[in-house]
């Protein structure tokens, strides 16, 4: 078996981490929070999204969070935008890269974006190309392409088909996403194959929520397609608001020391890494939701 002999790593915790924390999270802990990520060697960090208040209160500080990180060379930060005003909101801020995110599902498309597969990729076309004459990159995730909180076990033609969709329109990047933690390896490698029959092995990426526990075991599975790309969540913070029971993303203290110990780079420190997931998990009041950090944590403390 021949693995990538580097990963990249997205680190997604402060936009699907804190979109679904009770907890306000002030502006300035997010800030802090994407310091200490990018000092600990995370290149690709997801700060925000620019979508409705109404719907997802805890990103409406949006532009604050934006304007108040030190951005340091070589990191590129992105956001999500679901639709042209989100878009027009972002640009702004200068994001390096900006989201756009349809689902395999028809009712998790509802119920998340309000609007059906169809119209989301209408929405998202002329926001492509409005990114494109901007030069802004554009990457695309496609939510519930292994199962879905209302319809079930979904088919792997849905995510080839919404792939097909994507690529249609011009976005650059596809990230597949495992939204609610139900997917084991073989089911997420068919799903990574559907969208490999329309993106190229660089262009797709792997975003995997643990609420089952498997996202690790997935993470593996997808390496071994060639895939090189994930989204991960320090201290394992996420979900989402629209997919009730569905848990945080697999832990980027988790993954980084799986991949280290394969011998694949990734140019995180994991110990400053441990370090920005504790930071937040005290913000939080709780304990890093990382098997890694929390054993780390307990032989520093030994
Ligand atoms: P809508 O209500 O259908 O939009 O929402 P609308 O165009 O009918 O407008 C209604 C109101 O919203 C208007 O304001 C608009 O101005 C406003 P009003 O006149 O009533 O005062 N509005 C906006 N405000 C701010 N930013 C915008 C925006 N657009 C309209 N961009 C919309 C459609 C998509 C906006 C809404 O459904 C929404 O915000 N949904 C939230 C989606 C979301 O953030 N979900 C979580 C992130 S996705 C995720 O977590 C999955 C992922 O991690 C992968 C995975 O794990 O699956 C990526
Ligand atoms: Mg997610």
């Amino acid at each position: 078996m021949k693995y990538p002999s580097k990963v990249k790593l997205v680190e997604v915790g402060a936009r699907d981490g804190l979109q679904n924390e009770k907890t306000p999270v002030p502006a300035a802990v997010k800030i802090e929070l994407i310091h200490r990520l990018q000092d600990a060697g995370l290149t690709e960090i997801e700060v925000t999204s620019f979508v409705s208040p109404k719907w997802v209160p805890q990103m409406a500080d949006a532009v604050e969070v934006m304007a108040g990180i030190h951005r340091k060379p070589g990191v590129r930060y992105s956001v999500l935008t679901p639709n042209m005003k989100g878009f027009e909101a972002a640009v702004a801020s200068r994001p390096d890269e900006v989201v756009v995110f349809a689902s395999a599902s028809e009712t998790f498309s509802q119920r998340n974006i309000n609007c059906s597969i169809e119209e989301s990729i209408e929405r998202f076309r002329p926001l492509v190309e409005a990114a494109k004459a901007k030069n802004i990159a554009v990457r695309g995730a496609i939510s519930c392409t292994v199962g879905c909180p209302y319809e079930g076990e979904i088919a792997p033609d849905r995510v080839g088909m919404v792939a097909q969709l994507m690529k249609g329109i011009g976005v650059q990047h596809i990230g597949i996403a495992d939204t609610i933690g139900v997917g084991t390896p073989i089911k997420v490698q068919k799903a990574m194959e559907a969208a490999l029959r329309h993106y190229a092995v660089d262009g797709v990426s792997g975003h995997f929520h643990d609420t089952y526990g498997q996202a690790l075991g997935n993470t593996l599975a997808a390496l071994e397609l060639g895939i090189w790309q994930f989204d991960t969540s320090c201290a394992g913070l996420g979900g989402c608001p629209f997919a009730k029971g569905a848990t945080g993303n697999v832990a980027t203290e988790d993954v980084v020391y799986m991949l280290h110990g394969m011998g694949i780079n990734t140019g995180i420190d994991l110990d400053k890494l441990i370090d920005a997931g504790k930071f937040i998990s005290d913000f939080l009041g709780r304990k890093p939701n990382s098997r890694a950090a929390t054993a780390l944590l307990n032989k520093r403390a030994a």
